[in-house]
């Protein structure tokens, strides 16, 4: 079964958590991967679908041992782990991510999400970044796309959670157009004590 067949069946059965009637573009998958490097690992993909990110990951070289993918649906994380030997596929919700040990406890360098983030209550939403960070190095960061007009996080809950959003870029080779967001922790402001000021 080629990929768009087994995609559009997927989104029939279960239209609110696949979100899209086709995988993501090739021109969509180098513009989301591509602040990764065999450095900045390991990475997490959440949401892989058929895997046109997972393909871009690896071609960035990306070692198969240091990525890992979250995927909801059964069938797809079955597809998943026949088609790429040696990457871990966890068939579960990216919410209950805060829950797991992933990579023994190291810090993880990236998450690369294809999550319908347009289509998810706002309570999964934060779920899904709180766990990451959780796992995330302080330096860190999270790239959602969206087919919107802005970033999918509302900024209100951006700020609750001390991240900041940042849009690296929008391409129109894609089915709908999409631009991709760098969301990381805002930088700690240091605070001076104010004492008694040195007489003259
Ligand atoms: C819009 S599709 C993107 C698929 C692929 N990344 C692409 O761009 O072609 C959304 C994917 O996220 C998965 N998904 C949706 N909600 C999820 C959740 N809460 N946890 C894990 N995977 C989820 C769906 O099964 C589907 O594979």
């Amino acid at each position: 079964m080629s990929d768009a067949v087994q995609f559009l069946r997927a989104w029939i059965t279960d239209p609110m958590h696949v979100a899209s009637i086709t995988p993501s573009s090739s021109a969509l998958a180098a513009l989301i991967t591509s602040e990764i490097t065999p450095e900045t690992t390991p990475v997490i993909e959440l949401g892989p679908g058929t895997g046109v990110f997972t393909r871009a990951l690896l071609k960035r070289g990306v070692p198969p041992g240091r990525l890992l993918l979250v995927e909801r649906g059964h069938d797809f994380a079955e597809m998943l782990r026949g088609r790429f030997p040696g990457v871990e596929v966890l068939n579960m919700d990216a919410t209950d991510l805060g829950r797991v040990e992933l990579f023994g406890g190291e810090p993880v360098k990236a998450v690369i999400s294809g999550l319908p983030f347009l289509s998810m209550p706002v309570r999964q939403v934060i779920g899904v970044l709180a766990g990451c960070f959780a796992h995330l190095s302080p330096d860190g960061a999270y790239y959602q796309f969206t087919y919107g007009a802005r970033c999918p996080v509302p900024r209100l809950i951006l700020e609750r959670l001390g991240l900041k959003a940042i849009r690296i870029g929008r391409t129109f080779s894609n089915f709908p157009p999409a631009a991709v967001y760098r969301i990381k922790r805002r930088p700690v402001r240091k605070l001076y004590a104010v004492g008694p000021q040195p007489r003259a």
